[in-house]
Parts: C-alpha cells; sequence; structure tokens
C-alpha cells in the first residue's frame, strides 16, 4: 500500500510538469503546436508590449495583458525595416512587417518537462541593423538534431531609425526616447527567456547566445555591455557567426543624420519634431525616412565606446565564445560587384575605413591584395567567374574587392575577438573558417560567389529551416558532389557547444577535436563540403602567401587596424589610441608604419556607470496555473489507479 501511494505521487509530480502546448504565462496563454517529429512550437509569443504609438522609439515595455488565448501556431510579423532597396519594403509579401513585431519562437521537445532544464540556444538574427533578415527560422531542425536534448529561440527585435534612432535630441526627449532599442529589445526578450524558459522545458541559467552578421555584432556589444560586466545574468556562452563592426558612433554623430530624417518626414518645423515623427502612420513613415547608417550609438551604458576599444581593454563578459566567418565572395552589399578599376578598389577601401586612412595606408592594402585575387584566392581558390553568362555585369575586380572586404569587414575581426578572449584567458575559445562550397551547375560557384556572408546558417540550422534560401549544394549528397554532410558536421559542434559550451563533447564521430585558439597558436576548424580539418591561422589548407604576408600576418599588422579605424570612427589625421595593458604584447599592435601613438579624448568617458535595464519582465505565475494542471494531474492519478 506505502509503494503504491509513493507510485501514485511521482506519477502525478511528472504529469504536473509535463509541458502543454498549451502555456499559461500570466499575461497571457498561448496555444501552440505539437508538431509529428516530436517537437513543440511556438510562434508569435510577445516578450514586450507593442512598441507603436507613444512607444515608438522607447524602451521595451512589458507585454500586455490579454485574457483570451493567443494563436501560437502562425509566424509573427518582423519588425518594419529601413526603407531600403533590399526587397524589404513595409509590405512586402514574402516577409510581412509590421511595427508591432516584438515576438519570439519557442521550439522545445515534446518529452520535455518544466523540470528538464534544456539548455537554449538564443538566436539573434542579422539585417545590418535595418532589417530583421532571417525572418522566421525554423528550430524544429536543431531541437531534432540534439535527440530532443535542447531548446531554440530567435527573437525579432527593432531595426533601422525605430530600433536605433540616435542624436543629440533623443538623449534630450522627455517622453521616452532612447537610443539602441534595437539591443534592448534583445535584452528584454533574454529576461523573458530567463523568466519563462522552464514553462517550456528550459534551464533559465543556460542561454547561449548565437548570432549572425549584425546579430554576432550585437552579441560583441552585449559582451562590453555595463563597462565591461557584461549580462552574466543571462548569458553563459556565445556563437558570434559572421561579426564584423560598423562604426560605433556617439549621440553627436547622429544628429546630422537625424536632422535629415526630420527634414525628410517634413516634421522640422513642428515644435516637438520627434513627437511628430512618433505620431506618424507607420507606412509613410517608413517611405520617408532614410536608409543609411542607423545602428547602435555610444550611450554609456550598453555601448561604453567603440568596442573595439572595450575588447582590447579586456572590459567583456568572458564567457565560453565561438567566432567565425565564412570563406570569401560575397555578395554585392559587402563587395562591390562592378568594380573595375584600381580607382574603385581604393574608393571602397577608403569609404570602408573613413577619413583617418592614409595614403600610404592605401597603397599598402592595394599591394598586399594585389589584381592576382581575381583569379586566385588567399586559399588557392579558382575564384574567376568561368561562365560567361553568369558573369555578364561583374566587373573584372570584384573578387579582389570581396577579398578585401571579407578581411576588413569579417575575418580580420573575428580574428580579433578570438585573439581578446585568448588574452582573458578564456579556455573555451574556439574559432572557425566556413569553406562550404556550391559547386552544383548553375549554383553559387558558377555566379562568382564563394562560401558568401551567413552562409553558415544554413548548415547550422539545417535543411528547409533558412527561409528557402538553402543553396542548391545541401539537397545533394557531399560523395556525389554536394554539400549535404556539412550539416550534420556543423550542427553537431554547435549543438554541443550550446550544451555543453564545449564543441567537442557531442561532436559527430570522425570529426577533429576543435582545437581551442591561442595567441601563440591560432588554431581554427575549417569547415568542407565533406569533412571538417583544423589549421592555424596564417598557415591556412591551402594558403598562398601573397606579398610577403599570410594572412595573420596581413590583418595583424595591415588591415585590423584599419577596421579598428573604421570601428573608431576617426576622423583624417586622428590615430589609434594604444591600449597596452602591461600583461601581454597585443599581437594586433605590430606595425611601426601605423601610428599608434596618439592619444584619444574619448577615453575619459570610460568610466561610465553601469545602469540597470529598464526592463522587467511580467509578474511571476499566478494561481491559476497551477489549478488548471492539478486537475489534470487528478486525472492521471486515476487513470495511474485504474492501471494498477
Ligand atoms: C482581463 O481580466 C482581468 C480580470 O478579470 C480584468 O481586470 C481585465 O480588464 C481584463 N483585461 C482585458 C484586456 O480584457
Ligand atoms: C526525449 O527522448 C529522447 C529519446 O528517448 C531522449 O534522448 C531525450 O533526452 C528526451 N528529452 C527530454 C527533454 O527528456
Ligand atoms: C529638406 O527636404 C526637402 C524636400 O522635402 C529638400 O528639398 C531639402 O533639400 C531638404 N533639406 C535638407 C537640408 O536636407
Ligand atoms: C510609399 O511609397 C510607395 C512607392 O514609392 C507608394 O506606392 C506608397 O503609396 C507610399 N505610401 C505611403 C503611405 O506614403
Ligand atoms: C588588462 O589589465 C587588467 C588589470 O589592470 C586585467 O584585469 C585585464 O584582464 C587585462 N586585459 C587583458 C586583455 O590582458
Ligand atoms: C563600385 O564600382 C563602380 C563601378 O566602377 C563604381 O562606380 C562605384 O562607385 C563603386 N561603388 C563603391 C561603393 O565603391
Ligand atoms: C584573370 O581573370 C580575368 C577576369 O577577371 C581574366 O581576364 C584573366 O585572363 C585572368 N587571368 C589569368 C592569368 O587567368
Ligand atoms: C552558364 O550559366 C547559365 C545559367 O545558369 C546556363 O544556362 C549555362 O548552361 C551555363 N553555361 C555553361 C557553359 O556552363
Ligand atoms: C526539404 O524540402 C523538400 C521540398 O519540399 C523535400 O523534398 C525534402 O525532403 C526536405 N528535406 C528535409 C531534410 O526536410
Ligand atoms: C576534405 O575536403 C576537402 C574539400 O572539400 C578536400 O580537398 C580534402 O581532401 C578533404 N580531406 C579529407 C581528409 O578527406
Ligand atoms: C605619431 O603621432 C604622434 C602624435 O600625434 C606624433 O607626435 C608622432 O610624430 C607620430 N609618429 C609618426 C611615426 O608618425
Ligand atoms: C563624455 O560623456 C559626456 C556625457 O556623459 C559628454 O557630455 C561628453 O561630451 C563626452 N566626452 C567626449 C569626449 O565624448
Amino acid at each position: 500500500m506505502r509503494v503504491q501511494f509513493i507510485n501514485i505521487v511521482l506519477v502525478a509530480v511528472r504529469i504536473v510538469n509535463a509541458v502543454d502546448p498549451l502555456v499559461d504565462l500570466t499575461y497571457t496563454k498561448y496555444q501552440g503546436l505539437t508538431l509529428q517529429n516530436g517537437v513543440n512550437q511556438w510562434l508569435a509569443l510577445r516578450y514586450a508590449a507593442p512598441p507603436t504609438g507613444s512607444r515608438r522609439f522607447a524602451a521595451p515595455q512589458p507585454p500586455l495583458t490579454q485574457n483570451s488565448t493567443q494563436d501560437a501556431t502562425k509566424e509573427g510579423a518582423l519588425c518594419v525595416s529601413a526603407n531600403n532597396p533590399e526587397g524589404l519594403q513595409y509590405g512586402s509579401a514574402r516577409q510581412p512587417m509590421a511595427e508591432d513585431c516584438l515576438f519570439l519562437a519557442v521550439y522545445s521537445p515534446l518529452n520535455a518537462t518544466e523540470d528538464s532544464k534544456l539548455p537554449i540556444m538564443f538566436f539573434i538574427q542579422g539585417g545590418g541593423f535595418t532589417s530583421d533578415s532571417n525572418g522566421n527560422f525554423n528550430g524544429i531542425g536543431l531541437v531534432e538534431a540534439s535527440g530532443m536534448n535542447m531548446m531554440v529561440v530567435r527573437i525579432n527585435y527593432r531595426v533601422g531609425m525605430l530600433g536605433f534612432i540616435g542624436g543629440s535630441v533623443v538623449n534630450a526627449d522627455t517622453k521616452g526616447a532612447v537610443p539602441n532599442n534595437g539591443l534592448n529589445d534583445m535584452i528584454a526578450a533574454a529576461r523573458w527567456v530567463k523568466q519563462y524558459a522552464t514553462k517550456f522545458g528550459g534551464d533559465p541559467n543556460h542561454i547561449v547566445m548565437s548570432g549572425d552578421s549584425a546579430g554576432a555584432n550585437a552579441i560583441d556589444i552585449l559582451l562590453t555591455a555595463n563597462n565591461g560586466a557584461g549580462f552574466p545574468d543571462l548569458f553563459v556562452g556565445a556563437a558570434a557567426e559572421s561579426t564584423g563592426w560598423g562604426g560605433d558612433p556617439y549621440a553627436v554623430d547622429r544628429d546630422a543624420e537625424f536632422a535629415k530624417n526630420v527634414n525628410s518626414t517634413g516634421c522640422s518645423n513642428s515644435p516637438d519634431p520627434l513627437d511628430c515623427m512618433r505620431l506618424m502612420p507607420i507606412d509613410e513613415f517608413q517611405n520617408k525616412t532614410t536608409s543609411d547608417g542607423w545602428g547602435p550609438t555610444i550611450d554609456w551604458k550598453l555601448l561604453m565606446a567603440p568596442h573595439y576599444e572595450m575588447m582590447e581593454q579586456g572590459k567583456f563578459q568572458k564567457i565560453p565564445v565561438i567566432y567565425g566567418s565564412t570563406n570569401e565572395g560575397t555578395p554585392d552589399f559587402i563587395s562591390n560587384q562592378s568594380a573595375t578599376t584600381d580607382a574603385d578598389i581604393e574608393k571602397h577601401i577608403r569609404d570602408a575605413v573613413g577619413p583617418a586612412i592614409t595614403d600610404a595606408q592605401v597603397q599598402s592594402m592595394l599591394i598586399a591584395y594585389p589584381a592576382s585575387l581575381n583569379n586566385v584566392s588567399f586559399f588557392g581558390r579558382d575564384v574567376s567567374v568561368k561562365n560567361e553568362t553568369l558573369r555578364k555585369g561583374k566587373g573584372p575586380q570584384w573578387q579582389r574587392d570581396a577579398a578585401i572586404m571579407t578581411e576588413l569587414k569579417l575575418q580580420c575581426v573575428a580574428a580579433f575577438f578570438s585573439d581578446m578572449f585568448a588574452a582573458s584567458g578564456m579556455a573555451q575559445n574556439y574559432q572557425y573558417r566556413y569553406n562550404v562550397l556550391d559547386t552544383t551547375p548553375g549554383g553559387l560557384a558558377d555566379q562568382g560567389i564563394f562560401t558568401p556572408h551567413t552562409s553558415e546558417l544554413y548548415a547550422i540550422w539545417g535543411r528547409n529551416n533558412t527561409d528557402g534560401n538553402d543553396p542548391k549544394c545541401f539537397k545533394i549528397d557531399s560523395a556525389n558532389g554536394g554539400c549535404a554532410s556539412a550539416i550534420s558536421i556543423v550542427q553537431s559542434y554547435w549543438i554541443s557547444f550550446v550544451r555543453t559550451l564545449d564543441p567537442n563533447t557531442f561532436r559527430l564521430a570522425g570529426t577533429p577535436t576543435w582545437e581551442a585558439w591561442t595567441i601563440e597558436s591560432p588554431r581554427r576548424i575549417v569547415f568542407n563540403n565533406a569533412n571538417a580539418s583544423i589549421e592555424t591561422m596564417g598557415a591556412g589548407v591551402g594558403e598562398v602567401v601573397i606579398a610577403g604576408m599570410n594572412q595573420r600576418q596581413r590583418c595583424n599588422t595591415l588591415t585590423l587596424p584599419l577596421a579598428k579605424v573604421a570601428n573608431a570612427g576617426l576622423k583624417a589625421g586622428e590615430t589609434l589610441q594604444p591600449f597596452a595593458n602591461g600583461t601581454r604584447a597585443d599581437p594586433t599592435l605590430g606595425d611601426a608604419s601605423l601610428n599608434v601613438t596618439a592619444a584619444s579624448s574619448k577615453m575619459s568617458n570610460l568610466t561610465g556607470t553601469a545602469s540597470s535595464p529598464k526592463f522587467t519582465g511580467a509578474a511571476s505565475s499566478s494561481g491559476l496555473w497551477m489549478n488548471e494542471f492539478l486537475a489534470l494531474s487528478i486525472a492521471a492519478i486515476v487513470s495511474a489507479l485504474l492501471l494498477m
């Protein structure tokens, strides 16, 4: 009798804690969907109040109470993109957008319980801070590939002027406008996950960020936030995919752009131009505002300084990290597909670095990245576009331009972050080079596009999960000239990292140990179509030494210092601030030809105080939720008794 009683209690406890597709979050209930493959999915969960009306330009507020059960089986809208020509206009049929867009999606195993404490991958999509461009990726593939042992969350966040308005007028606003709302949204979403994770089977104390492009740039900033403390209460690890950086401007640097938009919206004569823009219908607002340059602004809270400076001073949250990027040959939003002459190459370098670049540095760049790169890449790959039909309209210097921009904006930057984590003593510090090439007829390689920006996402998320964009080679076995194996290889390392903060624990059988990166031995993994291998940066697989430099030397002595100039937004005649720490030789400050001795007055502002985030999330669980599940569990006890 006594034994039976204990059994009943155990059954009851287990049923009480089962995750149900109908989840009660106290501020509302969401009806999700159980899919046939054993994954539960909830789409369009609100993590904040609609950022509309008086909340436009304001920090995210707690989600509103909605008494009726909400349908979480359909996607919510993506955030309205900046007015741009990429087919991501307001009203886009492929990716519906609305200002009411602060949604996230959750994927977790059907067999999860509230006690499962599943590790969580928290995905921050990219889009240059001007669009939510990885709209509605599907987390099912990752949950399945994990053997039903992890939870995936992906979030929308505000972009363009709606997410990143900035300038002196914004700082002076008394009606709630603040800069960096796109970042504030990410933090609000992470706090939501922390608060509600158990309801989906997740572990609130094991949130691992994963983000690509601008999403990875956001990760870098969040790690340096709060004067370098980051968010230790929220994040335990991070995978920054295809990260780069733009400039990190100060509020005053945004004043001209702000004024331009006040004018273009017709709000110049309004007594409160910000209010005038706040109340404008959203489609009119998008039409009349510009696409250019909106992104994070130094606010002395989230962004304390150009973040390369924070990193060099060791002011960042030290957690296990993956950094890396794709190989080379990027579409035209990074490279100039029309580049024809040396002058085009030079102009692009000058535009990308900014006015502080010297003539000598420009000449060094043209020598370090010679015209031969139009034919053979740094890694010995033939990069010429062979098919004349596909070549049509492409400038003969496109590939050289792509090689420069890939290192300047991505690869040297990713290596820098790995160096800074190594310098901080972080041993779980992993770097990759994604080298998967779509060689199918008429595919990306035929078009002269070699492993484009963020293409590692296709492997991380898996077939059919990335908004219909996966390259053709993913449909074909690696043994037959495709690249399908890249998915299981890459996915296993990522899942392993999310679960254990070590990519090796659950890596695919037969794949190599992903060695940690150190400054002395910058080891990284290379992902190929059919395998993975380990190489040292500077002695890469197939690497060709060009102009007397390998990639490591080129990055450290020439390209990365220029990337830092861009991040610091230096003006003509200004030079980089040195951050000699005394504890190590900074490998990135090696070139005597670059003047890194001048001081920057901006340094005096690095002592700003950490702020408490504005968003605190909704109230904790109410009794209502327990009552409903108690009713369920009583029924279960009855059926358990009948079975005995
Ligand atoms: C939801 O229900 C509560 C309590 O019954 C009530 O006070 C509140 O007004 C309702 N909210 C809405 C939006 O209907
Ligand atoms: C779900 O079941 C699978 C297969 O039995 C198991 O490996 C996995 O750990 C389970 N997941 C959870 C959250 O219990
Ligand atoms: C302001 O906008 C008008 C058109 O609305 C344009 O003609 C003018 O050049 C703009 N002025 C500035 C300073 O941008
Ligand atoms: C926005 O611009 C498009 C095309 O330029 C135009 O068709 C549409 O009417 C405009 N919408 C508003 C609200 O101004
Ligand atoms: C820089 O020095 C400080 C102590 O002054 C130390 O805490 C920090 O980790 C160092 N950073 C690096 C990158 O070595
Ligand atoms: C790209 O190259 C074209 C063609 O020569 C040139 O006109 C244009 O200014 C270049 N664009 C950039 C952004 O450098
Ligand atoms: C390099 O590529 C260009 C086209 O971009 C072609 O005209 C030229 O012949 C190639 N040179 C070599 C040596 O293959
Ligand atoms: C070049 O590409 C076009 C478009 O994909 C294709 O139709 C054509 O067959 C290709 N030509 C060769 C020689 O491969
Ligand atoms: C992907 O979608 C295609 C077309 O709908 C289907 O044939 C294929 O089986 C799917 N593959 C996977 C792995 O889901
Ligand atoms: C791995 O793949 C690359 C290219 O996809 C190939 O060149 C290399 O031989 C392969 N290595 C092994 C050990 O199979
Ligand atoms: C570097 O900059 C400092 C300060 O502006 C200047 O005094 C010095 O002469 C410069 N050194 C070189 C080598 O240009
Ligand atoms: C430093 O920050 C304060 C605001 O805290 C600002 O007024 C000042 O202009 C900043 N100084 C520099 C050099 O950016």
